[in-house]
């Protein structure tokens, strides 16, 4: 059967890509051929030159309520072991080369999110939701575990007890209290949020994009490292993003040192 290439969509405009899971009468739950389709399209945009930060968002009123029980679970069981694990690999593929995307990248999570979409939402370097989002852990409520990653994702994010909490219950939380318990940056009202989300991203676009790439990385790499192991890749990866990007580099330099136009404490260079 050919895969809908209608799950997923983007668009491009003013250096944003706006990429969108689309089964909103299915509350963009994930199937596979979503997960196969969100792989492509983020093959399609990385590279892109009119790119500099992406934002994943849903169509209609959910981000995503998480993997589709029916299309990702039971059909894929019915056919064996070997369609399971194929199914997990395009759903960890495409939420793994999100964590390393090449760009910064925005979680706009506008509605629903459950369970399988903490792996998209934690694939993000920033998230901003609606006041009205609704977040839970539910495999709980449908007699799993939080698998996928989301239990490692709750366990990064979220202070032990509430992590707890929210694993074990399953109960819903809006976007305040995820704001509170920092599974995401901050809640605004849905009504504010692509405004929101435009200004910051806005704010990266407004910055060296090697320094950024080499920054989003090195904040995830050294969580896992010794204070001696981080400081010696730190030292490594500085070295490597200069040699990449000589002339933006200089260029800060001397906008600050010679032309004394800009402070690098209160702001960015211009490029
Ligand atoms: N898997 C498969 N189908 C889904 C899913 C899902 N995760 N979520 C929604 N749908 C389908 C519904 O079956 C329904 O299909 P239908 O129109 O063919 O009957 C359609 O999407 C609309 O959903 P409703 O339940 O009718 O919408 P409602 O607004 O009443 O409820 C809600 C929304 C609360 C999000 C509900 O759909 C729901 O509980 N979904 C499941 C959420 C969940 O627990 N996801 C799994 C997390 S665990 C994991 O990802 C590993």
């Amino acid at each position: 059967m050919t895969d809908d290439l209608t799950v997923a969509t983007y668009d491009v405009a003013d250096g944003i890509a706006w990429l969108r899971f689309n089964r909103p009468t299915k509350k963009n739950c994930m199937n596979p051929a979503l997960n196969r389709r969100m792989l492509e399209l983020l093959d399609e945009i990385e590279y892109r030159e009119d790119v500099g930060v992406l934002v994943l968002t849903g169509e209609g009123d959910s981000w995503s309520a998480g993997m589709d029980l029916k299309e990702y679970f039971r059909e894929n069981e019915a056919k064996g072991l070997g369609a399971v694990r194929q199914a997990q690999r395009e759903a960890y593929g495409w939420w793994r080369r999100l964590r390393w995307f090449h760009k910064p990248t925005i979680a706009m999570v506008n509605g629903w999110c459950f369970g399988g979409g903490y792996g998209p939402l934690y694939a993000c370097d920033l998230a901003i939701a609606a006041d009205e989002a609704q977040f839970a852990l539910s495999e709980i409520n449908w007699g799993i575990l939080p698998g996928g990653g989301a239990t490692k994702v709750v366990a990064e994010l979220i202070p032990m007890r509430d992590a707890m909490y929210h694993a074990l219950t399953g109960e819903l939380i809006d976007g305040r209290k995820a704001s509170e318990w920092r599974l995401v940056n901050e809640s605004v009202p849905l009504a504010q949020l692509a405004e929101r989300v435009t200004a910051l991203a806005n704010v990266l676009l407004s910055k060296n994009p090697v320094a950024l790439k080499a920054t989003k990385d090195a904040v995830r790499r050294v969580r896992e490292m010794s204070y001696d192991n981080a400081e010696d890749y730190l030292v490594r990866m500085q070295e490597a993003a200069n040699s990449f990007d000589n002339d933006g580099r200089k260029e800060g330099i001397h906008q600050f040192i010679d032309e004394k136009s800009y402070k690098p404490g209160l702001g960015a260079y211009d490029k």
